[in-house]
């Protein structure tokens, strides 16, 4: 089936299905699993402008709510990185008097608490409820809103024009990027920089992290593919920088048109791209295969320790495993359960698949023979962190890049 591309209006084939999914942070409990929704989950590429993205969406609202878990601040390594980012604005953009910055999603303010810290104008602008509130107990001042046209246009009427507007996974997030880019248009400053921090297509599919594609994103990025939608709105994509974040993602710094001359990265990555076929129905086509077999030796793997009587249990519940779980489909029988340090999964169920979520003494208290990393992003955190599960005997399974134990 073929939609028309979100971006430039253009056919969007489809390339990848995942099949019937939930909502990857949909963490549910026990009582409301009558009440789920599901969708398909599939991918497609524009003929036009090459935007890979979902064919069918989760309404927005479903999306993010006031009981929205995911939290930005839940590991050290995305606390550093946020605060980091936040001091390499106020040293570089945030300069002249009374500079003014936008974070679009700012969850609980792992970035704008520095900020705020540092006494410069800011505003988070940030729908899911909850998570708000988490940012504004921390001095972030926050509007529990969804960006878009409107909201901007009300920003620029209240605080004026901003010199940086910044988002972290949450750009690829956003169906009506129409309406966002018109938002940015009408706030950016004449100097000033969009910057945005996303999953990278080229490590999805190089690495065959098909988990990183659930129903909150919405866009998987390239460079030729930002590119092309900055020109379409007029913008200029003047710089990327690659960054470690939930297992390799792009920095894009987007200005207006000839104010800043595009570095020598961006073009290093294009080739890089156009070397690697990245825009090409072949690669995907390559890439639906690897996903296939990924699931068929996940799970030849894990029925196989079910039937040598050994245990197993998930470590961490990142929006992630729902793909995992949903499209393996790896139930309670194969993983029992999956531990999380966020406080408000545990005590839910994996949406879809039904796992259920439990502390993380959870998995100390008894440990298990092998331990299924959801969380592969974290792994050095967490495998530091859990030094006695491997002095213990215990080993962990992988399934990025492909299936492995370690
Ligand atoms: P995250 O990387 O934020 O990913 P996603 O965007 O896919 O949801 O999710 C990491 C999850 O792992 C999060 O729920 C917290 C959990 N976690 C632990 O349980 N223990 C840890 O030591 C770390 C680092 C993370
Ligand atoms: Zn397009």
């Amino acid at each position: 089936m073929y939609i028309n591309c979100r971006v430039c209006g253009g056919n969007v084939q489809e390339f990848v299905d995942l099949g019937r999914q939930t909502m990857a942070n949909g963490f549910l409990r026990p009582e409301d699993v009558e009440r789920e929704y599901f969708f398909r989950l599939a991918v497609g590429m524009c003929e036009l402008c090459t935007m890979v993205q979902l064919l069918e969406e989760v309404p927005q609202h479903l999306r993010y709510h006031d009981a929205y878990r995911y939290h930005a601040s839940g590991s050290e390594s995305h606390r550093k990185h946020f605060a980091q980012n936040a001091r390499r604005f106020m040293e570089s953009e945030l300069t002249g008097p009374d500079p003014f910055i936008v974070e679009i999603g700012c969850n609980d303010g792992v970035m704008l608490s520095t900020i705020a810290q540092a006494g410069v104008r800011h505003l988070g602008v940030e729908p899911a409820g909850n998570v708000a509130e988490l940012a504004k107990a921390k001095g972030v001042q926050v509007l529990s809103e969804f960006f878009d046209l409107a909201t901007a246009t009300e920003i620029r009427a209240e605080h004026g024009r901003a010199d940086v507007i910044f988002g972290a996974n949450t750009i690829c997030h956003i169906a009506d990027i129409e309406s966002l880019l018109l938002g940015v248009d009408v706030l950016l400053g004449p100097d000033g920089v969009f910057v945005f921090e996303e999953p990278y297509l080229g490590t999805i599919v190089g690495r065959t992290a098909f988990d990183q594609i659930y129903d909150e994103h919405i866009f998987y990025f390239t460079v030729r593919s930002v590119q092309a939608m900055a020109d379409r709105f007029g913008l200029e994509l003047v710089d990327v920088e690659r960054i470690p974040l939930h297992g390799g993602e792009i920095r894009y710094t987007l200005a207006r048109p000839s104010k800043r001359t595009p570095t020598p990265a961006v073009g290093d990555l294009l080739a890089a791209e156009r070397t690697r076929g990245l825009a090409e129905p072949e690669t995907f086509e390559r890439f639906g295969h690897d996903v296939e077999r990924v699931r068929g030796d996940l799970v030849t793997l894990l029925r196989e320790i079910r039937a040598e009587g050994r245990r197993v249990v998930g470590y961490g519940a990142p929006g992630k495993c729902t793909t995992v779980t949903n499209y393996c489909e790896i139930g309670p029988d194969l993983v029992p359960f999956i531990c999380d340090s966020t406080p408000s999964k545990q005590g839910h169920l994996v949406s879809g698949s039904h796992i259920p979520v439990r502390p993380p003494e959870a998995f100390a208290h008894d440990y298990p023979d092998f331990a299924l990393l959801f969380a592969w992003n974290h792994a050095e955190e967490i495998m530091t962190k859990e030094k006695a599960f491997r002095d213990a005997g215990g080993k962990w399974i992988l399934y990025v890049p492909d299936v492995h134990i370690i």
